[in-house]
């Protein structure tokens, strides 16, 4: 008899790049009675809490506004809100969510330019350089972290190139945040816009943006006002964020949420925030560092390669070529199906010929990685492809052990 080894379990574990896998407390957040968003006690003693404990996981004083939505809801949000029809905008373009971006500025009718760069590969920071000087345009656009390839860009030198041109810079790190060190003040990130569930370890749900003053008051010099009366996020500015911080809430006063806050949702993020700062960023970086390296040393160890450019390997999500016999769709259903452990394939152009997999939050460790690294082995080895057991995770094994 064959046995099924996921037969006992109830869900699959989540490896994908994101929604992942959720601490108890914060699970046990969500189980609550209704409270009323509009009312003063949710204000003060949970959403407030939240979003100044955001403000350090962001590594910035500006504004963090949680809004309902997904990580798209906050780049949509911050490209309506900064953008006018006609303003010059430069997406550079590196991946799936490269493209995403670009769909969202033509919406919001930008006169967008793509500085393209080739899936997988390094940024080429000087002829970006160039382009910017050429183009000078209002804004440009990064995606941190490209979790279809499995890249990390250097953030920090587009916002200098950014600053240089006098352009709003406007950071996608829906999957980086939390996981890999993003500054926002230090790199000057005008809008940072990411969603609640990967590296934040809150369930799916919230979009969230921090906001610089040059984007509020970017907003505040647009002609027209923003298409969207929800999402325009100089309304938080205007009904949500006190005098003294430089909003139009007199201190004190009850303020006005511009679109009801899900009382759940927040109270669960509450508790994420907390978890991650008791555990500390410096700290959470190097796990997830690790994480990513064993993970690396695992599938070479398996005789598999890394997509992209080694110098952009991504601590959150890894992207791993696979054996030309092999269907990645084959190798995810019998990783679920069988053994209980989730991964995702590739997205788009990728979706044939690579596989990912998250260390993000709770499954950058060694209690997840290791079950993967094994149930992919015996995976790719039902499907006929052959390496030697146990290869993979004793390399992952032997890069948790000499991070000490
Ligand atoms: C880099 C990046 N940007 C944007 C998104 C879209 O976020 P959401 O699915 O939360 O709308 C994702 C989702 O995976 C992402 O990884």
């Amino acid at each position: 008899m064959t046995i099924n080894w996921a037969q006992c379990h109830t869900r699959p574990v989540l490896m994908i790049p994101g929604p992942t896998e959720l601490p108890f407390p914060v699970i046990q957040a969500m189980n609550q009675p209704p409270t009323i968003q509009y009312d003063r006690s949710f204000d003060e003693e949970v959403l407030e809490p939240t979003t100044l404990a955001l403000r350090e996981v962001f590594q910035t004083k500006n504004e963090v506004i949680l809004m309902p939505g997904s990580g798209r809801t906050a780049l949509e949000a911050g490209a309506l809100s900064v953008i006018e029809p006609g303003d010059r905008v430069l997406v550079v373009g590196a991946g799936q969510f490269g493209v995403l971006m670009r769909e969202i500025m033509n919406r919001v009718g930008a006169a967008w330019t793509e500085f393209p760069v080739e899936w997988g590969a390094r940024l080429d920071l000087e002829r970006l350089a160039r382009e910017v000087e050429q183009l000078r345009p209002k804004a440009i656009t990064l995606v941190h972290n490209e979790t279809s390839t499995g890249t990390t860009y250097p953030a920090d030198e587009v916002g200098r190139i950014a600053k240089s041109a006098g352009a709003l810079y406007l950071l996608d790190t829906v999957s980086s945040i939390a996981g890999i060190d993003v500054r926002t003040d230090e790199w000057g990130v005008d809008l940072n816009m990411t969603g609640s569930q990967k590296c934040l370890a809150a369930p799916l749900g919230m979009a969230l943006v921090a906001v610089s003053p040059r984007a509020f008051a970017a907003m505040e010099r647009r002609k027209r006002a923003a298409p969207s009366l929800v999402y325009d996020l100089l309304r938080w500015k205007e009904l949500w964020v006190p005098v003294s911080r430089g909003g139009k809430v007199p201190d004190g006063a009850a303020r006005r949420q511009p679109v009801s806050i899900p009382t759940h949702l927040t109270g669960a993020m509450r508790v994420a925030a907390r978890l991650i700062l008791e555990e500390g960023l410096s700290h959470r970086f190097r796990r997830h560092a690790v994480a990513a390296t064993a993970v690396r040393r695992g599938v070479a160890a398996m005789g598999l390669e890394m997509f992209p450019d080694a110098s952009l390997l991504s601590n959150t999500v890894s992207c791993v070529k696979t054996p030309k016999s092999i269907d990645p769709a084959a190798v995810v259903t019998r990783m679920r199906d069988q053994y209980g452990i989730l991964i995702g394939t590739g997205l788009d152009k990728m979706r044939s010929s690579t596989l990912r997999i998250g260390t993000m939050a709770m499954t950058a460790s060694p209690h997840y990685v290791l079950p993967t690294l094994s149930a992919l082995e015996l995976a790719l080895r039902d499907l006929g492809y052959k390496c030697e057991p146990g290869a993979g995770v004793a390399a992952a094994q032997a890069a948790f052990a000499d991070a000490g």
